[in-house]
C-alpha cells in the first residue's frame, strides 16, 4: 500500500530560482537560507521517495484571474515548467503519475473534495522552485511529481480549516492505494509577505513563528483564523500559509519534528521551512 514518510514545508519565493541559476548559494545575502534546506535535502536522499505530492499556487501561468479552480490536482504523466516572468531559467519537463493521480481524484470527490481534474497542467515557480531547491544536486529529480493546485490568489479562497481538512482526505485517499508507494508532501509558499499595495514588503517575523509552532503542535488554533485575519498580520500573499495546513492534515495528529528553520527576509518574504514525519499517537 502507499505510505506517507513526510512532509515538508518551504516558501516558493521566485529569486530562490534566479539565486540558483546564478550560483549566489554562499553569497552572504544567501548563505544561512540555503543551509537551511540541507538536513531536507539529506533526509530525502536517504528516504528516496517514489512520489511527491507538491501543494502550490498557480501564479497567474496555468489558470489566469477568468478561470481559477479552487483545487486542481495534475492526472498527468508529464508536467512542462514555464516562466511567468521572474526571468527564471526553466526546468527540465518532470515526470508525474497518472495512475495514482486519479486514483487520488476519485477518492477525493468520494469525499466530497470536487476538485478540478488537470491532464495537461503548467507549473510555475510556486511547484518548481522548491523542486529544484532540494534536488539540485541531482542530474534529475529522482522521483515522480504530483501537482496540486491551491487558489491563493482569486478571493475567495479556500479557508486554512478546508485546506486540514483536504490534507486529511488526502491521507486516506493515499492511504487506500494499492501499489507500494513511498510518498511524500510538500506545502509550499509563505511565510509572511505582501507584493503589493501600501503594506507591500511586510513581514510579521513574530506572527510567522506562531504559525510555525500551531502547524506543528496544535493545528487547530491555526485553522480557528480567518483568512482576513492571516492576511492581516502575514500580508496578502502571506495567505499561501494555507497550503502547509494540506500538507499538515495528511500526517497524524502528532508529529516529530525533524528539521525547523526560519530565516528573513528573502526578497519580501519570511522564509520557514519544516520537515516532519508521524509521530505517536
Ligand atoms: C515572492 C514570494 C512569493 O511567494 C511569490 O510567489 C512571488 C514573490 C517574493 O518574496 O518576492
Ligand atoms: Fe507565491
Amino acid at each position: 500500500m502507499a505510505k506517507i514518510i513526510g512532509g515538508i514545508t518551504t516558501s516558493h519565493i521566485p529569486a530562490i530560482g534566479n539565486a540558483m541559476a546564478d550560483k549566489k548559494e554562499n553569497d552572504p545575502y544567501w548563505k544561512r537560507f540555503f543551509d537551511g534546506y540541507e538536513p531536507v535535502k539529506a533526509w530525502l536522499d536517504e528516504v528516496k521517495p517514489d512520489v511527491a505530492i507538491i501543494v502550490y499556487n498557480d501564479h497567474g501561468l496555468n489558470f489566469f484571474l477568468n478561470t481559477v479552480p479552487t483545487f486542481a490536482l495534475g492526472c498527468a504523466d508529464e508536467y512542462h515548467n514555464d516562466d511567468e516572468g521572474w526571468g527564471i531559467p526553466t526546468t527540465a519537463s518532470f515526470k508525474g503519475d497518472a495512475q495514482f493521480s486519479w486514483h487520488l481524484a476519485e477518492s477525493l470527490i468520494n469525499q466530497n473534495f470536487d476538485l478540478t481534474t488537470c491532464q495537461e497542467m503548467k507549473v510555475d515557480h510556486g511547484c518548481v522552485v522548491p523542486m529544484s531547491l532540494m534536488w539540485r544536486h541531482l542530474p534529475e529529480w529522482p522521483c515522480k511529481l504530483i501537482p496540486l493546485a491551491v487558489n491563493t490568489v482569486q478571493h475567495p479562497l479556500p479557508s486554512a480549516q478546508r485546506c486540514y481538512d483536504l490534507g486529511k482526505a488526502l491521507r486516506k485517499a493515499i492511504e487506500s492505494y494499492p501499489e507500494d508507494t513511498k510518498v511524500v508532501i510538500f506545502g509550499t509558499g509563505g511565510l509572511s509577505h505582501q507584493l503589493q499595495g501600501e503594506r507591500a514588503g511586510i513581514i510579521d517575523v513574530e506572527f510567522d513563528m506562531e504559525c510555525m509552532d500551531y502547524i506543528v503542535n496544535d493545528p487547530d488554533k491555526m485553522t480557528a483564523f480567518s483568512n482576513t485575519e492571516i492576511m492581516e498580520k502575514a500580508g496578502t500573499e502571506g495567505i499561501e500559509v494555507i497550503m502547509w495546513m494540506v500538507m499538515r492534515g495528511a500526517l497524524a495528529p502528532n508529529v516529530n519534528v525533524l528539521h525547523k528553520h526560519y530565516h528573513a527576509p528573502i526578497s519580501n518574504t519570511g522564509a520557514g521551512v519544516l520537515l516532519l514525519t508521524d509521530g505517536k499517537d
